[in-house]
């Protein structure tokens, strides 16, 4: 007889974005026509084609597989020198930060990485995340056993959650206990909010001072749009020697289907055994790597490089603009339907208090059932986010335009 993991067996519920498309599919089912109308605000999955300039270079990359002189197989299992290199010169050195290429690490996804990093931590690590959370950093945690059982409100035990809520902005502050390891997301998801750049060099301090690990996930930083905003942890001094960031070409490339991102993992950031010797992670996630990835398709990486040719960042321009209309049409129609609205102006989510003290999944039903539209009930986040949902912006203008109009209607 086989034993299975048990943590798994303490997960509540399916994960939000299958349990949502379950209900999805029961009402398509039972309602035909009104099924014909929906408009889906649910997963921030993007809508638009890949930019032209990533078609051009996966084009040639596929051709270049086709002769025996250029054709490649296994590749490095930390991406390739020239994806590595661009990411490190564009993203980092370009704005004064220090990021060498070899502490780039390209892989499949953020939520992947976001994940699979914890491969390399410990089990004993006081976990703290933001509440409401993306999902991905709790049930990660749960699966890899770093947490006792879920209580009624869905909370699981061992885990310090940080709220997030109207008083502080949905940024939460540094707590007085001690943490080990803290998931910061900035631009939020779910929330939108973004952090200043005193917030972050508190959460820096914070974690230099209780040598805590921030897994900082920058996953939706191309849509900062107010100067000011930090867009890489590494900004704040010190960063270095507490932060992995996790970035993602999902959201600004269109990349959510064809699935490339990047970790970064500084060579200066250390880690202790229990025994107390400190080791550095840089060489513990190369080795993770290694032995469990083989790397982003050759086709892949040429198509993540293009995004930053010129006529790559002029593309990518476009989405963000697109995407961030739409987020400013969502933004004024809940609002002038008397919503409370958060986010939408450096994220493409908008947060918004549901109407009437319903609860997050009776406006999910309300949303569905009335407008035909669907979005993300907030307390699928985690139970700071009971009484909000969130609408994602990832969607077609006349998509958008037509939810703004339901909105005013309902
Ligand atoms: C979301 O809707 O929160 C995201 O699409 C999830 C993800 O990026 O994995």
């Amino acid at each position: 007889m086989a034993y299975l993991n048990d943590n798994y067996l303490k997960l509540r519920a399916g994960y939000l974005f299958p349990e949502i498309a379950r209900r999805v599919k029961a009402f398509c089912e039972a309602n035909p026509e009104p099924a014909k109308r929906l408009i889906r605000c649910g997963i921030g999955d993007v809508t638009e084609p890949l930019p032209e300039a990533v078609r051009v270079a996966m084009h040639k990359a596929v051709d270049e597989l086709g002769s025996r002189e250029s054709f490649r197989g296994y590749g490095p299992e930390q991406g390739y020198d020239f994806l590595r290199h661009t990411i490190a010169e564009n993203d980092y050195r370009a704005h004064g930060i220090d990021v060498a290429d070899d502490e780039i690490f390209v892989s499949d996804g953020s939520k992947c990485d976001c994940g699979n990093i914890l491969d390399i931590l410990g089990g004993d690590n006081r976990i703290a995340v933001m509440d409401p959370v993306y999902p991905v950093y709790v049930d990660t945690n749960v699966m890899a056993g770093h947490t006792g059982e879920a209580d009624a409100s869905g909370a699981y035990g061992g885990l310090l959650y940080l709220p997030c809520t109207e008083a502080n902005g949905f940024v939460a502050d540094v707590p007085s206990e001690r943490a080990d390891v803290v998931y910061l997301c900035f631009p939020n998801n779910p929330t939108g909010s973004v952090a200043t750049r005193a917030q972050l060099e508190a959460w820096v301090a914070y974690a230099l001072k209780n040598r805590s690990l921030l897994l900082f996930d920058a996953a939706y930083e191309a849509y900062i749009s107010e100067p000011g905003i930090p867009h890489s942890i590494y900004e704040i001094p010190g960063a270095r020697e507490c932060a992995i960031e996790f970035r993602s070409f999902s959201k600004n490339g269109g990349f959510t289907g064809t699935r490339c991102a990047f970790t970064v993992v500084p060579k200066t950031l250390m880690a202790q055994t229990k025994s107390g010797e400190f080791h550095a992670l840089h060489p513990l996630w190369n080795r993770r790597m290694s032995t469990k990835f083989n790397g982003v398709s050759y086709v892949v990486q040429r198509g993540a490089e293009a995004l930053y040719s010129p006529e790559g960042k002029a593309q990518v321009a476009d989405l963000i603009t697109h995407y961030m209309g739409n987020a400013a049409v969502l933004r004024k129609a809940a609002t002038d339907a008397g919503l409370n609205v958060w986010g939408g102006v450096n994220a493409p989510y908008l947060w918004v208090r549901t109407p009437g003290g319903a609860t997050s999944w009776e406006m999910f039903d309300r949303m569905l059932t009335e407008a035909n539209v669907v979005i993300t009930p907030g307390s699928g986040f985690g139970s700071a986010g009971e009484g909000y949902f969130r609408i994602s912006a990832f969607n077609s203008r006349a998509a958008v335009e037509e939810v703004a109009v339901r909105l005013a209607r309902l």
